[in-house]
């Protein structure tokens, strides 16, 4: 049985004395959720976080990594050094990454293979512009990038793999895809992967949605029977949010 899988992506927010905080106090509100937890924090936030979610039922996430495992490569941080702090999962080729550091497929794939290789779960993130979405290009968008993600990863490796459906024009604007759209737009990238991996891979593979999830909206997307998860942004930051979407 697959678990669903919901992530707070701090983005570049918190401080360390934020993290100790903002963690003690989410700690007790998701003790019992069903899903899985994780809470992906920027790099100096780690080994705070690390510490804090000690005991918790709370999973520990990056929200990027390095293809090489060590070297010249100024301002990077390598699969290694992730493992060293107890990092489970680490995202991957988020939409901002694409768009503000010219992450591209090729790339995308190189960090999820050296994830996965040391050991770590990657959380692959596709999805569409709204110019693409439209421009009816959806679908050959989140296709071409989960092919790429994918690309020369076999069926062992997909296991250490999530996959987060994010619409660019989704995130952080309000703007939610509506449980429909991000159903269907979810089994499309399924059946990509069905393509790749065969039909019992592809229907273990967790994909979560995001882009403007919450408290209000998440019960509505959770209970679509494409959506394993969420991606959460802005309403991770607050303990009392993330925990309304995690017990969703
Ligand atoms: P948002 O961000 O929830 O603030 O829209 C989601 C994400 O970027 O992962």
């Amino acid at each position: 049985m697959k678990r669903d899988i919901i992530a707070g992506n701090w983005k570049m927010n918190k401080t360390n004395a934020e993290t100790k905080e903002l963690i003690k106090e989410l700690a007790p509100l998701v003790k019992d959720a069903k899903c899985e937890v994780v809470v992906c924090v920027p790099f100096t936030d780690l080994d705070t976080a690390r510490r804090a979610i000690r005991g918790t039922n709370i999973k520990l996430g990056a929200q990027n990594v390095h293809w090489a495992p060590k070297g010249a490569y100024t301002g990077e941080i390598s699969a290694e050094m992730l493992k060293e702090l107890k990092v489970e999962y680490v995202i991957i080729g988020h939409s901002e990454r694409r768009q503000y550091f010219g992450e591209t497929d090729a790339s995308v794939n190189a960090r999820t293979k050296a994830a996965i290789n040391a050991g770590l779960k990657a959380i692959v993130c596709v999805g569409e512009l709204l110019e693409e979405r439209e421009a009816g290009k959806t679908a050959e968008v989140v296709v071409r990038q989960v092919n790429g993600a994918l690309q020369g990863i076999d069926k062992s490796g997909l296991k250490k793999i999530v996959i987060a459906y994010e619409p660019v024009w989704a995130i952080g604007t309000g703007r939610t895809a509506t449980a429909k759209d991000a159903n269907d737009t979810i089994a499309i990238i399924r059946k990509a992967v069905r393509k790749l991996y065969g039909k019992t891979a592809a229907r273990a593979l967790r994909i979560q949605y995001g882009g403007s999830m919450n408290a209000k909206n998440a019960s509505e997307l959770m209970a679509m029977p494409e959506i394993d998860g969420g991606l959460i942004g802005g309403a991770s930051l607050k303990a009392e949010d993330f925990a309304k979407v995690v017990n969703y």
